[in-house]
């Protein structure tokens, strides 16, 4: 069964000089899958959480572009707070994980990898059912 034990950081190559810096994600290479789509989050109220669910197959790598939060990992039995605060650090979440984003800094981005394009079927919206599926699924 997956664990938040499984969900690790990945410090992605950084490129750095006088004018800046710059950070590489690729496919594969420096994440362990392919990229289906990109999206951000921004322009978060003070106060709000993201999140709130699980997803049946979904791969993310998730990254504080700017600014900072915490991402509360829960697998059915244990939970892990995250702090990402670096633009080349990111957490890598397994499938099976319900996760919450909360305590976004003021104006920061949250910025997604994901291994499958958008769909509502592969989300787990109900904590119960989360639980349920946790405990019959040894999968996820
Ligand atoms: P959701 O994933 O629940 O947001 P979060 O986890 O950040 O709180 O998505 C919010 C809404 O946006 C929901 O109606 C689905 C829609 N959405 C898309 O249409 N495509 C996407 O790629 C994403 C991530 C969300």
């Amino acid at each position: 069964m997956v664990s938040v034990y499984d969900c690790s950081i990945i410090q992605l190559p950084k490129i750095n000089n006088r004018a800046g810096n710059i950070t590489i994600v690729e496919n594969l290479n420096t994440i362990p899958f392919e990229i289906k789509r990109v999206y951000y989050l921004y322009d978060i109220p003070g106060g709000e959480a993201r999140g709130g669910h699980g997803h049946k197959e979904l791969q993310q790598l998730v990254i504080a572009a700017s600014g900072s939060f915490d991402i509360v990992l829960d697998d059915g039995n244990c939970k892990k707070v995250v702090y990402l605060n670096r633009p080349d650090y990111g957490l890598y979440i397994k499938p099976g994980i319900w996760r919450e984003l909360v305590n976004f800094s003021s104006g920061s981005i949250c910025l997604v990898f994901a291994s499958l394009q958008y769909g509502e079927e592969d989300y787990i919206r109900d904590y119960s059912d989360f639980l349920k599926i946790k405990k019959k699924n040894e999968e996820i």
